[in-house]
């Protein structure tokens, strides 16, 4: 299939592309947009058909749920309720990176929620987003703009190396702000539960509502009486065809730790990669080594970890080394994401 490739410098003077973007969703087409959390794969949430192509294009599993992007705060045509603690949440975090999860109205297919009764929605504050979903007049469905199974895509270079081929349009637009997914949080139980950490923080949701807590699941592996609520959590997932070592603990050990294990696998020829944090990047003597940013800035480092996840592909490394970063603030999206891309394998020090 024929995708057409459009960058959007500025929204007011190429207007024509989003338009043009709009009219693909609104015809059951595809569409890769940018969203302040990652780029997105979507099409019409509320067309069986549409929504099916967005499975087969990422090689998604079909038991996998979709997140609805809407434009505005009104979502009642959508759900059949929403419960006070979620409006406040609404009110405070949209738009923005927060997905909310909450009992779907029959005008959402099966298909989108995966034949669950509840649906996640979101309304992104990208402004090329906001655009083509008020275009399309139309809540859209959109996972992450990757390969089923790959890191997220955090800019349009990436869309175009996953999607070329198997969408109908790549609507780019700035590198996403956030760098890892949105925080789903399931509004359907009392109190709210985090499904998976993301841009809003856990300490950000409690100021709302003291009694929101993470799924017990979520930094864990699933086991069989461990399992993720959110159904994408419990597949090996954001992770780089390298494999993923993290190291943890005391500063000086990780940094020893770290550099005995680049020795190792060198020595065996194997290709290593560094994920390391600013403060600790010089440390390293051999290897290739990539500073995701301080411990002082998580948001920073959230910001480049999938694009360094995928340029350690780029150049064919045949183990990723990281540095842990603290769980705390945006910390714990960012380590979830890393134990995930490391199938659970931490060394701790
Ligand atoms: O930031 C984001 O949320 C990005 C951008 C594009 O908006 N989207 C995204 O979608 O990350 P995706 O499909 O890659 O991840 C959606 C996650 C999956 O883990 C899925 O299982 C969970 O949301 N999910 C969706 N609907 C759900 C539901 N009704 N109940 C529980 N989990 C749900
Ligand atoms: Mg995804």
């Amino acid at each position: 299939m024929e995708t057409k490739i459009a960058i959007v410098k500025d929204l007011i003077k190429n207007i024509g592309y989003v338009k043009e973007a709009a009219n693909i969703i609104r015809n059951g087409g595809t569409v890769a947009f940018p969203t302040e959390t990652v780029y997105g794969l979507g099409a019409d949430g509320l067309n069986e058909e549409a929504v099916k192509k967005i499975f087969k294009a990422k090689g998604r599993p079909q038991d996998n749920p979709l997140i609805l992007h809407v434009s505005s705060k009104d979502i009642s045509s959508l759900v059949k309720e929403v419960p006070p603690v979620a409006q406040k949440l609404i009110d405070k975090f949209w738009p923005g990176p927060l997905t909310v999860i909450l009992n779907k109205k029959d005008i959402v297919p099966d298909v989108t929620s995966a034949n669950l009764k509840s649906v996640g929605i979101r309304m992104p504050e990208d402004q090329i987003a906001l655009k083509l979903i008020e275009l399309a007049n139309t809540p859209i469905a959109a996972p992450s703009a990757n390969i089923s199974g790959s890191p997220s895509p955090t800019d349009v270079e990436r869309c175009i190396e996953d999607l070329t081929g198997k969408v109908d349009y790549i609507l780019g637009g700035k590198r996403s702000r956030v760098g890892v997914e949105s925080t789903i949080v399931d509004c359907t139980v009392d109190p709210p539960i985090v499904l998976r950490p993301g841009g809003i923080t856990l300490e950000k949701l409690k100021e709302v509502y003291n009694g929101i807590e993470l799924d017990a699941g979520l930094m864990k592996k699933s086991t069989e009486n461990f399992k993720p609520k959110a159904p994408g959590m419990k597949y090996k997932h954001y992770a780089p065809k390298a494999k993923v070592i993290i190291v943890s603990g005391n500063r000086e050990k990780t940094i020893d730790k770290i550099n005995e294990m680049v020795h190792n696998y060198r020595g065996l020829g194997k290709k290593v990669g560094v994920l390391s944090s600013k403060e600790n990047s010089m440390r390293y003597k051999e290897g290739k080594v990539i500073s995701l940013g301080s411990i002082l800035d998580l948001e920073e480092v959230a910001h480049n970890l999938f694009e360094s996840l995928r340029s350690f592909d780029d150049i064919g490394v045949d183990v990723i080394i990281a540095e842990a970063f603290e769980e705390k603030g945006v910390g714990i999206a960012i380590m979830n994401r890393l134990k995930k891309a490391a199938g659970y394998d931490i060394i701790e020090n």
